[in-house]
């Protein structure tokens, strides 16, 4: 069935047209968006750590290299963006240059354990012990708490 096939590949495309003009019209919703990868990433690195998942390099690599697509974080917080389904704090806005430090520390060092990445379990709890901080540092001053 060609034709179905094909309307199959159009409804999908539109349909990724339309997530995508969403994110890019919703600052909040591809922030978050950018977060939740980061905790998907973090999640598969502390499953193997705490030994819930077998040790796979190639994972925790691939786990590690997608943290460094949260780089743009900084860009998608235009002002008035303070309101909505959002946990960002003023402080973002009234220390810019330190939120955007915050987040050029954390890439620093996702990007340093990317480019040399775990070989064992103990590999990838050094990993986490050097990006967690960098996280929780910028979640203490810059986002409010979960409610
Ligand atoms: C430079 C600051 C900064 C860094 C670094 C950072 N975050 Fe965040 N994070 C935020 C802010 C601000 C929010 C709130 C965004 C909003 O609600 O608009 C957030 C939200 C989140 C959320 C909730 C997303 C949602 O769906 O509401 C998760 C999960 C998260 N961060 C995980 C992480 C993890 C894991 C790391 C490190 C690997 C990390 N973050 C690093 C600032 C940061």
């Amino acid at each position: 069935m060609v034709f179905s096939k094909k309307f199959a590949l159009t409804a999908v495309l539109v349909m990724t047209m339309a997530a995508g003009a969403i994110a890019q019209s919703d600052p909040i919703v591809a922030r978050k968006a950018m977060m939740k990868s980061n905790g998907a990433a973090i999640g598969t690195l502390a499953k193997m750590a705490k030994g819930e998942a077998p040790f796979d390099a190639a994972a925790a690599k691939q786990a590690l290299e997608s943290l460094h697509g949260a780089a743009g974080f900084a860009d998608l917080f235009p002002v008035g963006s303070d309101q909505g389904d959002t946990k960002a704090k003023d402080t973002i806005w009234s220390d810019n240059a330190g939120f955007k430090a915050a987040l050029a520390k954390f890439i620093a060092a996702a990007d340093a354990q990317a480019a040399n990445p775990p070989k064992d379990v103990d590999g990838v709890k050094a990993a986490l012990a050097a990006i967690g901080p960098t996280c929780q540092g910028c979640h203490q001053t810059y986002r409010k708490p979960q409610s």
